[in-house]
């Protein structure tokens, strides 16, 4: 599924997502582990970042300084509601173009939604923006492939190249595999924790 399809999805429920994650403990532990990797904080970018905040918020809190994106331009919105200082910007990820290196990154349910075709170069530009020592966390569906799926009454196209084509990835990309966690086991859903060594 196009990623502009995907964005105007998330355009219709930008509030009803703000409402519903904001005050939620969603991913907190596994970005609260990718924090402790971190030898020290500094610029943190969350990619497909929607509308509640929460991790932006965290990563304010342990000292970090956030910048957001979001394919979703009412995602952006609601986001910048929220935090008005915070730089935002509505990006398909894919055109991004990374201007410096972050220390923390994070893409939690976010590049799962990306087409299988986009997903090796799109975790390679994530890989080459990070600092050296710098951390990713991200999750991903464990089989490979590409699914649509059901969601808040709309169709979502998801894709993954299996656990295993995500590591070898991070791999080949100088990054140490720090955390490899199926958080919502039985269901398909995996939180991946790398650092970039070189
Ligand atoms: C399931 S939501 C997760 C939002 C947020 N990470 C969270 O955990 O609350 C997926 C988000 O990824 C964004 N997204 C999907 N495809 C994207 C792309 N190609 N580039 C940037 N953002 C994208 C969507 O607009 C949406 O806000």
């Amino acid at each position: 599924m196009k990623p502009e399809r995907i964005g105007q999805n998330y355009d219709i429920i930008a509030d009803s997502w703000r409402a519903e994650h904001q005050a939620s403990n969603y991913g907190i532990s596994q970005l609260e582990r990718a924090i402790a990797f971190s030898t020290t904080a500094g610029a943190a970018l969350d990619v497909g970042c929607g509308s509640s905040n929460r991790f932006l918020k965290h990563m304010r809190e342990a000292g970090f300084q956030p910048e957001g994106i979001d394919i979703s331009s009412e995602m952006i919105r609601a986001a910048r509601e929220g935090l008005p200082d915070t730089i935002f910007s509505v990006l398909d990820v894919r055109d991004w173009i990374p201007s410096k290196s972050y220390r923390l990154m994070t893409a939690w349910d976010s590049t799962f939604h990306l087409p299988f075709d986009d997903q090796e170069p799109v975790l390679k530009k994530l890989c080459a923006a990070l600092e050296i020592d710098g951390v990713l966390l991200f999750t991903c569906g464990a089989p490979r492939g590409e699914i649509e799926g059901e969601f808040s009454g709309m169709r979502f196209g998801y894709s993954s190249l299996g656990v295993n084509g995500f590591l070898q990835i991070l791999i080949d990309s100088s990054c140490e595999v720090l955390h490899v966690e199926h958080d919502q086991h039985p269901l398909d859903h995996v939180a991946v924790i790398a650092k970039r060594r070189k």
